[in-house]
């Protein structure tokens, strides 16, 4: 994708970021959430995929002292595919790495092979399990690290 802009989330992007949200999960952040974590949360730090001037995706961490925990990933529908996840993701982690963050961790729906794959390729193993973790349907979350 020759215009793709990968860059740091801004507060006009939140209700972008919302529909995305939304499009991507059962249980979506509601906008007070994602707005909170995006404009206030000094320990968080988010990134956008924009093309023809469309946000197209995002992803968020958390920088607990060396430690980055991802908060979520998601890629509108339409976007799947173009490796515009994988950029966003090696996005995230170039700049955070800068700035001390040594470990990147997230959990992950025992059954999302896309996702699961994509953060394989980045480099991340599963390490553990929480048996049940999400509330909707009772799955379990693959605890994944890099
Ligand atoms: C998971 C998700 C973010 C992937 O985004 P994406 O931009 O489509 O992924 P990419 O194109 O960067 O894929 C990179 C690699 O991941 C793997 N991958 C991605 N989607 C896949 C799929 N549907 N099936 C199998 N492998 C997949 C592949 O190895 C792919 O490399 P390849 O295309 O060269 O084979 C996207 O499917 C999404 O938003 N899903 C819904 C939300 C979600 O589940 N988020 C993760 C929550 S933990």
């Amino acid at each position: 994708m020759a215009d793709l802009i990968i860059r740091q989330a801004e507060e006009k992007d939140v209700p972008a970021i919302e529909e995305i949200e939304k499009q991507c999960f059962t249980v979506p952040w509601s906008y007070e959430s994602l707005h909170k974590d995006i404009v206030e949360n000094g320990l968080a730090f988010y990134v956008v995929a924009q093309t023809d001037g469309r946000v197209c995706g995002y992803v968020g961490i958390w920088k607990i002292l060396d430690e980055g925990h991802i908060t979520n990933v998601a890629v509108a529908p339409e976007f799947r595919r173009k490796h515009i996840g994988r950029a966003m993701l090696q996005a995230l982690i170039d700049v955070t790495s800068q700035e001390g963050i040594e470990k990147y961790t997230l959990e992950v729906r025992a059954s999302n092979q896309a996702a699961i794959r994509l953060y394989e390729g980045l480099g991340f193993k599963a390490e553990g399990i929480r048996p049940g973790y999400y509330e909707d349907n009772g799955e379990d979350a693959v605890i994944m690290w890099r």
